[in-house]
Formats: C-alpha cells, structure tokens, sequence
C-alpha cells in the first residue's frame, strides 16, 4: 500500500493517548511518557506536512484532565510552556500557522495563555500546515460556549437565525474544516470528548501503537487505510461490480 497523493485527508485530528502506559512499560513515571511524545509529535508533524495533509489537530490537554493528580497537571501545563517556548521558531520556520483550540480559563497559567498568543501571532501568516493545539480543550464546553455566544448575540441582536453555519461559526476555530480522518493511539476507541461537532462525518482509524512509538510513517499508514474507506455522507451508493463480493455462506453450499 501507499497514500495516494490525489486522495489526502485534508484534516487529520489525532488522540495523542498512550503515554502514561508508554512509560509504565519501561519503570518510568507517566511524566517521561509525556516527555517522549514530545518527538513523536514533531514527526507526524513532519510527516503531515510531506504527505499535503492541510489541518493537523492534536489533543494535548482535555477538560477532564484536570481530574489528574495535581503533580501530573502541573507537569502537563509546564511542559507545554516549555515545549511551546523551545520550538514555537521551528514550527516558524516550518512555515507551520499554530493555533489552540480549547477554554482560556482561569486554571490555565497566564504564562501559557501569553505564549500561546505570542505563537499564534508570530505564525499567523504562514500558509504551511495548521497545526491546531487542542488544550484546555473538551467538545462539550466548546459547544457550551458556542450556544452562549449565540444567546449574546441573539440579545444585542446579531443573529438572525439558529442553523448549522450559525454554530460552527461560534466554535473556538470557525475557520477550522471538517476533520477528515480521526486518529486515535493506544488501541482504546472512543471519542473522549474530543470534536464531537468537526468529526461528525470523520473515518476514524484506532491504532494499538502508544503515542510516544507515533511518527510520520504511522501517519502514513493510517491514511493508506483512509484511503480505502468509502466516504458516503448519508448517501446511497450502490457498490461497483468490480468490488462486489459474494454474500456470506455463499459457495458453502453443497449440492
Ligand atoms: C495521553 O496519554 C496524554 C494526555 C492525556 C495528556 P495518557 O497520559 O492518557 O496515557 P495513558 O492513556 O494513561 O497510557
Ligand atoms: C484523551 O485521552 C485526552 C488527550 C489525549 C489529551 P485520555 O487518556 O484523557 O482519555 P480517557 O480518559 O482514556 O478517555
Ligand atoms: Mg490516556
């Protein structure tokens, strides 16, 4: 198999899961795991790029997060600063445009929402990939905030009416596209609150690989499977004669 370059998923959202038990495997503390995803992340991110993949969303930090232990949480907000303070020019020069998706809340360092501003704003103009930053980040808060937004404007008279575009339009990245392909590591298969709105038509891919064993190649691998899905978006489609098998316990038959 190889990715067909006429058929990238535009938007690949990824679960980054599996560190903590990465570590685990190895006598490590889940921090060293959190550590280590820090390459994997830089490689897909590579990867994405050379395959022409547009959107890069990642999760690094959910709502639910904060039910950590207060050490790992702290850890988590500190080692996001730091990764963002180290490499924020590398993604630059990668003519990477970075943005975060998620609740700029109280409990998140005012150091990280700085810095955070500080890459968006120096990335803004780069027409490379989006990586967007999923942090502080949980779907149902997003759309939470999204139907406020729309009583706000509904008050002072700046809605019209209640559809689809009025929605998106109030998520944290209205610019933000449809993801295409949703990854997951670690073999769990679930959503985990994770863009319940944009991955409402995505092909998901579950990978038993922990985050920190991600690359660039793997990226590959989950798009080849992509690729092989047929995407229907609640049409009928019959399947091609090339392609039809015969139904199950057909050829069993004895005479
Ligand atoms: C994902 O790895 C990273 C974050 C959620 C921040 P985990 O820390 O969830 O690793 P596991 O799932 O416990 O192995
Ligand atoms: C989802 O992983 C969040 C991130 C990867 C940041 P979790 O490890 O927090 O999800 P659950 O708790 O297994 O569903
Ligand atoms: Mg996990």
């Amino acid at each position: 198999m190889v990715v067909d370059p006429a058929r990238v998923p535009g938007h690949v959202a990824i679960i980054m899961d599996g560190n903590g038990r990465w570590a685990n495997q190895r006598g490590l503390k889940r921090n060293a795991g959190h550590e280590a995803g820090e390459q994997a992340l830089f490689s897909t991110v590579e990867g994405a790029d050379a395959l022409g993949v547009r959107d890069l969303t990642v999760y690094a930090f959910s709502t639910e997060n904060w039910k950590r232990p207060v050490e790992e949480v702290r850890f988590l907000l500190g080692f996001n600063e730091s990764l963002l303070r180290r490499r924020a020019d590398e993604l630059h020069d990668r003519n990477v445009r970075v943005r975060f998706i998620g609740r700029r809340d109280r409990r998140v360092p005012a150091r990280l929402v700085r810095l955070i501003e500080q890459t968006e704003g120096l990335t803004r103009d780069n027409d490379g990939l989006t990586l967007r930053i999923a942090f502080n980040y949980g779907a149902q808060a997003e759309l939470v905030d999204a139907a406020q937004r729309l009583v706000d404007d509904a008050r002072a008279g700046r809605l019209e009416q209640v559809d689809e575009s009025a929605v998106a339009a109030r998520l944290y990245d209205p610019e933000m596209p449809a993801v295409d392909l949703l990854v997951r590591t670690s073999g769990e298969q679930r959503i985990s609150n994770y863009l319940l709105w944009q991955a409402a038509y995505a092909e998901m891919v579950f990978v038993d690989t922990l985050w920190p064993d991600f690359n660039g190649d793997e990226l590959a691998r989950c798009i080849e499977l992509y690729q092989q899905r047929h995407r229907r978006f609640g049409t009928a489609m019959d399947t091609p004669m090339d392609r039809r098998e015969p139904p199950p316990g057909d050829g069993d038959a004895t005479t």
